[in-house]
């Protein structure tokens, strides 16, 4: 029989596998029966590679060889501004490799290496391929891996690359909130014409998408995003208030060690947590100061808001400029589906409904496993294989950044091919005019990005082409 294709949820704080056979969806425990697996690899002393759970609880002996939010480091250059506010605050140590890409660096049998964020997630995905081979107890070679809608091409291309490393052909990458409408069109059917919004904020990342259903078609209407904001970024508001009164009150610089940042982030991550069930908590810190060997801060939830509420507020931001721009209006939308981790927090809960004059919001039942189902539907999808025969619905996606080149030899205006938003897949013509030359060759460099400075963007490659008609007999006339 065909190969089973899997869906896989790559996420920057957890990973979920699905799968979808005889009808129905079901999430692939790991081999500690964990439904999502923390995207979390230890690399201990002597040599071995513990990933999950078990390699979070590991790392408190050794945090610096403890990695995590890889998805951060992912197609970035080392020198990234927004790379380098990350490392601030990781335990572990990451330095540049001579072509200017992050490498982290582990210490294993008194050894120093060096693993790229490819490597990193290779690793991670052998590991998921493991357990759901042990689970189905057969051979998984295919999948489709979720990714962020507003992912550029360099990252999509590094997890494509390390999925391969991994073993896995990937069949699709999918956007992380069209997997999310997936499920809610799969389990929601209508022949009606119906628009949802899908609002993604998950540990590292958030995504806005807009989609419309029409029969059997799914159409992405537009979509947006900030590829460094999502839970990360509220836990280091809290780590940031924590540190200023380990400073002003207790005298004592916790950034100093890598251990103590690891161990904050991880108190301010559940205090966070809590203040979306409850109204206030104490983040007690035990013998990290000398002379102080019990600390406890006392935070309210509506303390907690005001440091955060910055970023709450740049989602919705976000939100309104994806719209905007597409003019989409607020009230042609008649689902609103939240998904990520980040959602359970309930100011974001209330500023998303809110901008929607106060509409119910769809919440997923387990919001931390319905990018893998989507997953897992799209790869039923493109299965062959009999056992994940499903009704297929089409998939018409948009460019999430615009490709352009240089406009003018002498300046560095983009000139935009291919706009953002733009219905995929499209084709363009451009006439390029070179006098100058009389050779029978050009080339011009491709470029994603929005903005008008071309160096500012993103350089994708040179384009070179050959058999060109040469100027030089129009010159002669
Ligand atoms: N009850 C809660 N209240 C607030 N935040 C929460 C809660 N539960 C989980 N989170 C946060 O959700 C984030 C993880 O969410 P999720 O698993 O959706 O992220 P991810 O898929 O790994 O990340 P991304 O999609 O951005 O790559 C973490 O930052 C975690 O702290
Ligand atoms: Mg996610």
């Amino acid at each position: 029989m065909d190969d089973l294709v899997i869906g896989i949820d790559l996420g920057t704080t957890n990973s979920c596998v699905s799968l979808y056979t005889e009808g129905k969806t079901k999430i692939l425990e790991n081999a500690f029966d964990g439904r999502i697996t923390p995207s979390f690899i230890y690399f201990s002393p002597d040599g071995e590679i513990v990933i999950g759970e078990h390699g979070v609880k590991m790392s408190v002996h050794k945090p610096e060889n403890g990695i995590y939010e890889m998805k951060r480091l992912v197609g970035r250059q080392f020198d990234d501004p927004e790379l380098q506010k990350s490392l601030k605050y990781f335990p572990f140590k990451v330095t540049a490799s001579p072509s200017n890409l992050p490498l982290v660096s582990v210490k294993q049998k008194s050894a120093i290496c060096k693993k790229s964020p490819q490597e990193l997630y290779t690793v991670l995905l052998k590991a998921l391929k493991k357990y759901t081979e042990a689970k189905l107890e057969e051979t998984i070679n295919k999948a489709v891996i979720t990714v962020p809608a507003y992912f550029n091409v360099a990252q999509k291309e590094v997890t494509l690359e390390a999925a391969k490393d991994a073993g896995f052909t990937v069949l699709k990458l999918l956007n992380e909130p069209t997997a999310a409408a997936l499920v809610y069109y799969f389990e929601n059917d209508t022949d009606k014409t119906h628009r949802s919004l899908v609002y993604d904020l998950g540990g590292g990342t958030f995504d806005v998408a807009v989609l419309e259903k029409r029969f059997e078609n799914i159409q992405v209407l537009c979509v947006a995003g900030d590829t460094q904001l999502g839970g990360h970024d509220i836990d280091t508001c809290l780590l940031n208030y924590v540190y200023r009164i380990l400073r002003t009150q207790y005298g004592y610089d916790p950034e100093a060690s890598s251990d103590d940042k690891r161990r904050l982030r991880l108190k301010c991550e559940d205090a966070k947590k809590e203040l979306s069930t409850v109204e206030s908590t104490v983040i007690t810190i035990n013998g990290m100061v000398s002379k102080h060997p019990k600390i406890k801060i006392s935070l309210t939830k509506d303390e907690f808001e005001a440091m955060t509420d910055h970023l709450f507020k740049k989602t919705i931001d976000i939100l309104d400029e994806c719209l905007r721009s597409s003019k989409i209006s607020k009230r042609s939308i008649q689902e609103i589906i939240l998904c990520g981790g980040s959602t359970r927090i309930p100011k974001i809960q209330k500023l998303v409904s809110d901008y929607f004059d106060g509409k119910q919001l769809n919440k997923f039942v387990n919001t931390s496993e319905c990018v893998a189902e989507g997953a897992a539907l799209q790869a039923a999808m493109l299965s062959t294989n009999r056992k994940q025969k499903i009704d297929e619905l089409r998939i018409v996606n948009v460019l999430p950044l615009s490709i352009g080149t240089w406009g003018h030899s002498l300046c560095h205006d983009m000139s935009f091919l291919i706009k953002r938003g733009t219905k995929l897949p499209t084709s363009v013509t451009h006439v390029f005019v070179n006098t100058e030359t009389d050779e029978t060759t050009f080339t011009f460099d491709i470029y994603e990005g929005e903005r008008l400075d071309l160096r500012k963007n993103r350089y994708l490659g040179t384009v070179l082409l050959t058999d060109v008609e040469s100027a030089a007999p129009f010159q002669k006339k």
